[in-house]
């Protein structure tokens, strides 16, 4: 176990929630033993498209119920990172282990339970635009139940409940029968962070979810995620473009540069000035 890893575990005592506020390497003797599994955990890997390598030996151990916001450049492997832990990508070399399952070579079953524990959050939220959001949000549900579903009706019971409290929880039960192309970007949002949790998953994946949003709804999301993280105990990693939003958000900050981790630390640590280094030197030329 690393200084780092020993910190993020030690820091993650519930009682003390200013997460990371310490320094880097104070943790070990007594907290030693209450060290978790980590819940991501990356060994040098490398993902090849072709001529591009779009991650570079990347080492990552997120632990449960840290928040994480994954920042970097267009084209830097943000999304190609998140995609690795639910196994929609394979690496092509080095191992992803999620919830002590390696990605890659998880098949059916267990393949299918790991999707059902990792949720997912994207930039364009992906509902079905002719459905109610209380049907959308029951679309969580699909992975366990058995055959497609057609309506709000054809779910269990017991499914529409749930899906009426996540909706209550995100502060949407009032607009929970209007369509969901009907609703603001915002709202939009709020319904597929209760679709996902539906699913009641151990880790949430967010895909810049905000991008498409404004500032206000941005914040309202944001606030959104880092609640139900601390609430349900999720471990959260969440790629974003605005460095002041990750600033303000969660526990630790992970920066990527052209595939690589370049900054990995406790965003108490961290002031703006180091993060903007992330977008520096992309691509070095070559001439100079
Ligand atoms: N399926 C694919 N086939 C070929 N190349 C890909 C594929 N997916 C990603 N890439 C390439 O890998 C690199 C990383 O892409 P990725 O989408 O992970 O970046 P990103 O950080 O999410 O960017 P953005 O901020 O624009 O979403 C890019 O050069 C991209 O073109
Ligand atoms: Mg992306």
């Amino acid at each position: 176990m690393t200084p780092r890893g020993l910190a993020h575990a030690a820091s993650h005592d519930r009682a003390g929630s200013d997460i990371h506020a310490g320094s880097d390497i104070h943790a070990g003797g007594h907290h030693a033993h209450h060290v978790p599994e980590p819940s991501v955990h990356l060994r040098g890997v490398t993902k090849q498209f072709g001529g591009t390598r779009a991650l570079d030996a990347v080492d990552l151990d997120i632990y449960p119920g840290e928040v994480v916001a994954l920042l970097g450049l267009s084209g830097s492997g943000k999304s190609t990172l998140l995609r690795m832990l639910d196994g929609l990508h394979v690496p092509t070399s080095g191992t992803v282990t999620v919830l002590g399952t390696d990605v890659a070579h998880a098949r059916g079953r267990a393949l299918r339970a790991l999707r059902r524990d990792v949720g997912f959050v994207f930039q364009q939220f992906h509902l079905v635009p002719s459905a109610s959001a209380l049907e959308n949000v029951c679309t969580g549900a699909l992975g366990a139940l058995r055959g497609p579903r057609f309506g709000l009706a054809t779910y269990p019971r017991t499914v529409r409940a749930r899906a009426m409290e996540q909706l209550d929880r995100v502060g949407l039960a009032h607009i929970a029968f209007q369509r969901a192309d009907t609703l603001s970007g915002g709202q939009q949002q709020r319904v597929a962070v209760a679709r996902a949790l539906l699913q009641r998953p151990r880790i949430l994946l967010a895909d810049e979810p905000v991008a498409s949003l404004d500032p206000e709804s941005s914040a309202q999301v944001m606030d959104l995620l880092t609640r139900v993280a601390r609430e349900d105990d999720l471990t959260v990693l969440c790629s974003l473009h605005q460095v002041e939003l990750a600033l303000s958000f969660g526990h630790r900050l992970v920066g990527l540069r052209s595939g690589r981790v370049v900054l990995d630390r406790p965003v108490p640590t961290i002031d703006r000035a180091e993060t903007m280094r992330i977008y520096q030197d992309v691509a070095a030329p070559e001439l100079v």
